[in-house]
């Protein structure tokens, strides 16, 4: 309470915006405790009030007067294809931007597929040269948030770590945090026992299917996904794909799209 709250610019480059509605649906701790008391969201294309040059004034005044010790906050990635022009904002491509707004930063949170491993936009042929943020922002710490999108209390979780503790998490070698993908789906899933017995689902409607038993002959993924679905799930700890009966399709792992086909047999 008697610290300066942290000033975040939050940058939306090629992306969907499921991320920012996976964020405001977190519930522990609530987004808007997050945004309203716990840090200073000075920009964000999508929840501020600010428009036009104002906003883009406010950017270069926080990167000014917080020198070194903002974070930027992507979701999406940069074209960069053909001088970065199939993403632009203001006039000014994504590419330039990003490239500004993180050269005084303290550290880079790269939210979701899209700003941590490219996602769908860099699917071959990738025809806009769509490039995660870890690939263009070289001398800063850029922290990995995969998932698309990524779990609303992982988000959170990433920022209270860094107010918490004023320090980065620890990542692992694809620079995510240790504590949210430190496991694979499949050590906690709870059909796990399904599949260490060789009980499978083998079409959507069989027996399997009805009792529950383990997707993996169905596509499932989570043998080689790192995330938190089984543990944290989701919309405040209810349920995950698995749980809703389909396979994990490895979201948050590098090139799950161009890993497929997802239904595989
Ligand atoms: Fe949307 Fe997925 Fe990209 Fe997030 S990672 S912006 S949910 S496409
Ligand atoms: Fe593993 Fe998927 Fe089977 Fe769960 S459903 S036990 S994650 S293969
Ligand atoms: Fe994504 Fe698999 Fe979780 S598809 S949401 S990582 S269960």
């Amino acid at each position: 309470e008697t610290k300066p709250r942290l000033p975040v610019l939050w940058l939306h480059g090629l992306e969907c915006t499921c991320c920012s509605e996976s964020f405001i649906r977190s519930s522990h701790p609530i987004a808007a405790d997050i945004v309203l008391n716990m840090i200073s969201l000075d920009y964000d294309d999508t929840l501020m009030a600010a428009a036009g040059d104002q906003a883009e004034e406010n950017r270069r005044r926080i990167m000014k007067d917080y020198k070194g010790q903002y974070i930027v906050a992507v979701e999406g990635n940069a074209p960069t294809r053909d001088g970065g022009v199939y993403c632009t904002i203001g006039g000014e491509t994504f590419l330039s931007i990003l490239k500004e707004t993180c050269a005084d930063a303290k550290a880079v949170i790269a939210w979701g597929s899209c700003a941590s491993n490219g996602c769908v936009q860099a699917a071959k042929p990738n025809p806009t040269g769509a490039t995660p943020v870890h690939e263009i922002i070289h001398d800063k710490p850029v922290i990995n948030v995969p998932g698309c999108p990524p779990i609303a209390e992982v988000m959170t979780g990433v920022i209270t770590y860094i107010l918490t503790f004023d320090a980065l998490p620890e990542l692992d070698r694809f620079g995510r945090p240790k504590m949210f993908y430190g496991q694979r789906i499949h050590d906690k899933c709870y059909r796990r026992a399904f599949f260490d017995a060789g009980q499978f689902v083998e079409n959507w409607d069989d027996e399997g299917a009805r009792k529950g038993w383990c997707l993996y002959k169905m596509g499932c993924r989570g043998p080689m996904t790192y995330n938190s679905c089984s543990t944290m799930k989701w919309n405040n700890g209810v349920s995950f794909p698995i749980g809703s009966g389909h396979p994990c399709i490895g979201c948050s792992e590098e090139n799950f799209w161009d890993n497929g086909p997802f239904y595989q047999r």
